[in-house]
Parts: C-alpha cells; structure tokens; sequence
C-alpha cells in the first residue's frame, strides 16, 4: 500500500518526494499531481508535463536492480490493459516503438526517488505516444497509477533472477544494433544480454562492452 500525496500543478513531483523523505517520511510514500511545470527528465532533459499525463514520483528502497524492477512494472501495468508496451534500455517504456512513459530515479537518504511520467492524453513530442494516440479511450490516470503502484508491490517480492527474466522478455532492445551516446563518447554494436545489475552488454566489431547509462538509440 502506498501513502499517495495528491496535487494539482507542482514544479516537480521529484522535489516534493524528496522534501517528504528529507521530513522522515518512508518507503512507499508516493507524490502524483495533475500537471508539471519544470517536470524533469534523464540526463538533465525536461519532461514536458501538461495536464492529462501521469506525473508521480515514488520512494522506494534502493538497490541494483530498482531501474529493472519500475520499468517491468509499468511495462506489465500497461500489458494487462491490453497495450502491448515494450521496455527500450534502460528503462524507456515503448509502445509500436514510440515512447509512452518515462523513469527517473535519483537518490536521496538511502531510498529511490523514483519518477515515472507517462502520457495517457497528451502526446507532448512527435516521437512519442500516449494511451489515448494508440485508440485506448477509457483508462483514467487513477486506474493506470493503481495498475503501477500494484505491479510495484507484487515484483517488490520476486526474486533477482525472476526480475531480469521479465527485464528480458519485455526488452525491446535485446537483438538490436544500437548506439548508446554518454556525456563524452558513444559505443556502438549489437546488444545481446544483460548483466546481474541490468546494465547492457554489447558486442561492439571487437570487443563486448557492458554500458551502464546512457541514451540509447535503436538502429535496426
Ligand atoms: C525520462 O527522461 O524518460 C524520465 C522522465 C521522468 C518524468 C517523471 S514525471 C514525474 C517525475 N517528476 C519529474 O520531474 N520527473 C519525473
């Protein structure tokens, strides 16, 4: 069960959670408001947040595998609304290969700040989608939050071994050529697995290299 702070119009729903844990407040709290007005995103981008998406931010204990076990959550949320979402490395969620949801996870006094904004009625970029753009009409923000939070809780139980499973299952980046571009070089090759801490192991034209961040690109 999560402690669920609801709001209206916040800057980022990251700084709120994070002031509630700076307060004393636990592991499953959860902060979710209506619009974002300095929404933020990875790698130091801005997370485009007009009313109509989902914009919550979780504290969740911390450890390697967190980045998996979120983005199974919301990728298997979403399947069993019928939509066949997909997870792009690290943890972009992908519907027919355009985003639909994003995660952020940033720490604070031992616990993940986890933020996943998720586009149901708006589709802020051209590369992106959202629950109503793929023909989905009746999910509300509140069902689709609850299908998360839940997902959340049942995978919080599962072991290691059976998260990477999922990771591996829903991946749609597994088989690729991509080209992961980090704040000063890039790597480039085919993806072929996962490490224990779902980092990304490539087979690059002469060598394997396993990537840890970093923005990834789907060639083929
Ligand atoms: C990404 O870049 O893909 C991650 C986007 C994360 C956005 C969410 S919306 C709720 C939370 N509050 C923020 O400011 N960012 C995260």
């Amino acid at each position: 069960m999560f402690d669920i702070h609801r709001y209206d119009t916040v800057d980022s729903t990251q700084e709120i959670a994070k002031k509630l844990v700076e307060n004393g407040a636990l592991e499953h709290t959860a902060v979710v408001a209506y619009e974002q007005k300095r929404g933020r995103g990875r790698l130091e981008r801005s997370w485009i947040s007009p009313a109509g998406g989902l914009y919550i931010s979780l504290v969740l204990k911390e450890h390697d595998l967190l980045p998996v076990l979120v983005a199974v959550a919301v990728a298997k949320a979403l399947r069993n609304m019928g939509i066949q979402a997909t997870i792009k490395w690290p943890n972009d969620i992908l519907v027919s290969g355009k985003k639909i949801a994003g995660i952020l996870i940033e720490l604070d006094l031992g616990y993940g700040i986890v933020g996943i904004g998720l586009n149901i009625t708006e589709t802020p970029l051209a590369s992106a989608t959202s629950i109503m753009a793929i023909g989905e009409q009746n999910v509300t923000r509140d069902t689709v939050m609850n299908a998360i939070l839940d997902q959340i809780v049942l995978l919080e139980n599962e072991g290691d071994d059976r998260l990477l499973w999922h990771f591996w299952n829903l991946s749609d980046t597994l088989g690729r050529t991509v080209r992961i571009e980090r704040l000063h070089d890039s790597v480039e090759g085919v993806a072929v697995n996962f490490d224990a801490r779902g980092a990304l192991i490539i087979e690059t034209e002469d060598a394997m290299t396993t990537v840890t961040y970093g923005d990834c690109i789907h060639l083929e």
